[in-house]
């Protein structure tokens, strides 16, 4: 596997797949990888022919007060990782590279309404710094397919109504939650939790379980939510949303729908942690 850092050098090396007629399947990570990052990897190998990954810690989706400076960088397991899973090549750029004109006079890719709400909503110019880097990658790529984990549910469709919205030709495809034995959704962030805490953690996918028990058992909605809250408070985590939506658009479901997903975002200790369970009734 090769890595490069300038997106010349890029288009080059994928414009030789692409003249053969290969189609070339791209994986987007800010590094620190684990089994959940691989799978996509696995993921875009069965549906392509080249796989790209990136390796890019992008400065515009960190909030002023969040972990941008201390954010795990650890490139040279990364590279390890990634051959191993069956990457093709890396991209592995400069600031200077994706942000040639500076930060503070970048063009902005905005997904209005679904950026805003529950993740968004938390965290304002989150999902605009990652509809935005991820769209530089898309057009220095130029991937037939690109792969993102459902356990990012709400980037997940986001990215697919920026793709859908802008024209862009690039089949978005949604792979399932890595988990650790307990349940924890694997993430880089877990590792700024104590061992204690990991454990005590794992009643996020238990609460997810028991949403959707008692969505089917028939549990008013908002009854559902208050328990969530509830049980992640009693296990001594923060919630700052636990609430059932519909899995197209994120809005509260009506009375006619029969899919959902159930989203949590909590904190403990010093990270904050998101999962979802999507489900039928
Ligand atoms: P990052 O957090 O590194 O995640 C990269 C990809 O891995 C995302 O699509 C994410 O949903 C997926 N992923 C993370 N944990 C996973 C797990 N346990 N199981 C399955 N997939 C998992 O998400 C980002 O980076 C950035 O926002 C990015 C899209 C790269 C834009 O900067």
């Amino acid at each position: 596997m090769d890595t490069v850092k300038r997106g010349d050098e890029l288009r080059a090396r994928i414009a030789q797949w692409k003249r053969a007629g290969e189609r070339v399947g791209f994986v987007p990570t800010m590094g620190n990888l684990h089994n959940g990052h691989f799978s996509l990897i696995s993921t875009a190998r069965e549906n392509s022919d080249h796989v790209v990954a990136s390796v890019f810690v992008n400065p515009t989706q960190f909030g002023p007060h969040e972990d941008f400076a201390s954010y795990p960088r650890t490139l040279i397991q990364d590279k390890e990782g990634l051959e191993k899973a069956g990457c093709d090549l890396l991209f592995a750029p400069d600031i200077e590279e994706i942000y040639p004109f500076g930060v503070a006079n970048m063009v902005r890719v905005d997904v209005t309404g679904l950026s805003e709400i529950l993740d968004g909503a938390m965290r304002p110019g989150h999902f605009s710094g990652v509809a935005t880097v991820v769209a530089k990658l898309f057009n220095l790529v130029a991937p037939d397919v690109a792969v993102f984990g459902q356990k990012d549910y709400q980037q997940l469709l986001v990215i697919r109504r920026m793709t859908s919205d802008l024209r862009m030709p690039i089949d978005i495809v949604g792979a399932p939650t890595v988990r650790e034995e307990n349940g924890l959704a694997m993430s880089s962030r877990n590792q700024y939790l104590t061992a204690e805490e990991r454990q005590r953690a794992s009643v996020i996918f238990r609460t997810l379980n028991a949403m959707r028990d008692a969505v089917r058992a028939g549990q008013s909605l908002a009854d559902v939510e208050s328990g969530a809250n509830i049980a992640l408070q009693t296990a001594g985590l923060a919630p700052d949303y636990a609430v059932v939506r519909r899995p197209d658009d994120l809005r509260p479901p009506g009375t006619g729908d029969r899919s959902f997903v159930a989203l949590i975002a909590a904190r403990l200790g010093n990270a904050r942690l998101i999962d979802n369970m999507l489900f039928n009734v």
